[in-house]
């Protein structure tokens, strides 16, 4: 593992869908201990990028490196326990489940899948059950969902699960996060919510963040870096005041139509 240059190398990565090249040719990288936002018109790849960086879709072309590894050809299960998760929604399955137990089970050494050991060593599972339980209330308690425990999930609202999804998320004890429009739908309160504790994580624990995010305000108002697609393409990149000034960027927008440009970059 290296411990210095950028955390996250993406180079030349190709990912098609019939005849539609979502990405496109994407180079990018991410530097460790950093929070990045991911911006661009709507279709313009960065949700599969997302995908293809996590494991989820594998690319025709091009490389990944996660730490200075190929990850490129690996699954999510395996990119997850090199330290590189996504965020996830609460899918219907997990709604019939309580908050706690959405948590638990996102630990990456589920006690139940060690039968053998709960034969041959009950004290030893019972005791991991035990940790793992602990763990999960208290990033309960650091999301602020702590007093929601026992409700099942389905009950939460939508900023509530996204709260829950970043729990989630953060009990694989990741060192990269990635976010795809975590404050869509969630109400203020609980998305400056989401954003200080994604702040804390960066500053305590040298967390790094990739999130993919419309909203101009927050872009600039928690990522020191701003990486542009469009068409699949890295178009631009820099600091968030420089990025929003630069040309190309703007007729991306532009290109979309207005109302894409003002929901998107216009405020
Ligand atoms: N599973 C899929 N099947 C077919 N086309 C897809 C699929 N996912 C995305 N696309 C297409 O790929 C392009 C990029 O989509 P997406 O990655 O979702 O963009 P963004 O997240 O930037 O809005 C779009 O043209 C979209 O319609
Ligand atoms: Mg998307």
């Amino acid at each position: 593992m290296s411990s210095s240059g950028p955390i996250l190398k993406v180079s030349r990565v190709e990912k098609h869908f019939g005849g539609i090249a979502a990405v496109d040719g994407a180079t990018l990288d991410v530097a460790r201990g950093s929070i990045t936002a991911l911006i661009g018109p709507n279709g313009a790849g960065k949700t599969t990028l997302f995908n293809v960086v996590s494991g989820f879709y594998r690319p025709e072309r091009g490389e990944i490196l996660f730490e200075g590894e190929r990850i490129d050809r690996r699954s999510p299960h395996s990119i997850a326990q090199r330290g590189l998760v996504r965020t996830f929604q609460i899918t219907k399955a997990l709604t019939k489940m309580t908050v706690l137990e959405n948590v638990m089970l996102a630990a990456r050494n589920q006690p139940g899948e060690h039968l053998w050991q709960i034969v041959l060593r009950p004290g030893s599972a019972r005791r991991r059950e035990r940790e793992v339980a602990e763990r999960a209330r208290e990033l309960l308690r650091f999301v602020h969902l702590e007093r929601l425990a026992d409700d099942y999930a389905g009950t939460l609202s939508g900023g509530q699960r996204k709260l829950l999804e970043f729990a989630r998320a953060l009990m694989t004890e990741p060192r990269m996060v990635l976010l795809d429009e975590p404050m869509a739908g969630v109400n203020p309160t609980l998305g400056l919510e989401l954003l200080e504790r994604m702040k804390a994580l960066q500053v305590d624990l040298g967390m790094t963040f990739l999130l993919i995010e419309h909203d101009m305000e927050v872009v600039m108002s928690v990522s020191e870096r701003v990486i542009v697609m469009n068409e699949g393409r890295v178009i631009a990149d820099g600091p968030p005041g420089e990025v929003q000034r630069d040309q190309r960027v703007i007729d991306a927008y532009l290109g979309t139509g207005a109302a894409a440009a003002a929901g998107g970059m216009g405020r």
